[in-house]
């Protein structure tokens, strides 16, 4: 096996750092028939270190080799309720030595001693990945279905019931999007939804649904960029609130093919995306290491930034 230490990401790690995104999912993904998920190369996965180092600085545990080479990379967010793990990644020259079990391991401890739980989001599809966590003692709480539609050029053509509820998020929103998530899924991170709001530029966008007696009923963002086009974080406290959350998000990624997850428990949400023409690309696991509360809504995560 190859001897490695484990430290923090520099920044001048950031081009290695990308490439190594890059060559390692795209390898996982050649070496299992698929195509490439990256084919434009590093230039897309710069943009997981630019916001993950900008929502969490020094939060990412980078495995190097001695001859200076990152072998594997985590991610890793720490929020009052619990610590969210990040993309992971190891070289494929390394796969199947233990770099992923050790940077794991880096998160975990850090976890134990502040009596956290860790969650993430993982592809059911990835046996790897899916040993590589329930290994470490992670259980599956929720079934996901990635969907995804072609938005028309000139926007959503079908109606959505409660559309206009929906409006953009501001920062006074915010108290309450954290109260709503707490309820629904247990979990706060108020830095999250004040990244979105704040995010200048075309890239972000954050909806809320007002509900018909005043209040929020729920909340989803979308991230549009060359590595990432996606829908979530979010959660609503019922499926039409969903409904009209996603339809928002979509009219506004026109001409673009946006991926996002909703539980594959949400029958009458999973039945109204596919008249919409949405299609099933992929499944994953919400997996939690430690207390995970039940979810008491509908939650839909996100890869940018992870959220679990
Ligand atoms: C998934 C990935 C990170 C794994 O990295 P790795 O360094 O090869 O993993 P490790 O060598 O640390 O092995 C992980 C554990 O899974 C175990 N494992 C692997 N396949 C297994 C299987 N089918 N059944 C049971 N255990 C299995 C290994 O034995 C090891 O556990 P152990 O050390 O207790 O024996 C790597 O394949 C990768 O980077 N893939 C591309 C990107 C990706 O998919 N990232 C994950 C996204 S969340």
């Amino acid at each position: 096996m190859s001897a490695f230490t484990l430290r923090t990401l520099t920044d001048r790690d950031r081009p290695a750092l990308a490439a190594l995104i890059c060559d390692s999912t795209n390898a996982w993904y050649v070496q299992h028939g698929k195509p490439p998920i990256f084919p434009d190369g590093p230039a897309s996965t710069s943009l997981f270190a630019e916001v993950y180092e900008a929502l969490d600085p020094g939060c990412c545990v980078v495995a190097a080799h001695h001859d200076g080479r990152l072998m594997g990379s985590c991610f890793f967010h720490p929020r009052p309720t619990h610590i969210a793990l990040g993309i992971m990644n190891v070289h494929p020259d390394f796969f199947g030595a233990g770099v992923a079990r050790a940077l794991l391991g880096h998160v975990t401890s850090l976890a134990d001693a502040q009596q956290k739980p860790v969650r993430l989001v993982s592809s059911a599809q990835n046996l790897d990945s899916f040993s590589l966590y329930t290994r470490a003692g992670f259980v599956p709480r929720c079934t996901y279905q990635d969907m995804y539609v072609d938005v028309p050029a000139i926007g959503m053509t079908v109606a959505c019931p409660g559309r206009e509820r929906v409006r953009p998020a501001r920062f006074s929103d915010v108290p309450e999007l954290v109260a709503l998530e707490e309820a629904i899924s247990g979990i706060r991170r108020e830095q999250d939804w004040r990244f979105f709001i704040a995010s200048p530029g075309d890239i972000w966008g954050l909806s809320v649904i007002e509900g018909i007696d005043g209040g929020i009923d729920g909340v989803l963002g979308s991230v549009c960029h060359p590595g990432s086009t996606m829908l979530g974080p979010g959660v609503a406290r019922d499926e039409a609130s969903a409904a009209a959350l996603i339809h928002a998000r979509l009219d506004a990624l026109r001409g673009k093919k946006p991926v996002f997850l909703v539980p594959c428990e949400r029958g009458d949400l999973v039945r109204t995306l596919y008249g919409w023409g949405a299609r099933n690309c992929e499944i994953h696991l919400l997996q939690v290491r430690g207390h995970a509360e039940p979810l008491r809504g509908v939650t839909m995560p996100t890869f940018m930034p992870e959220t679990g």
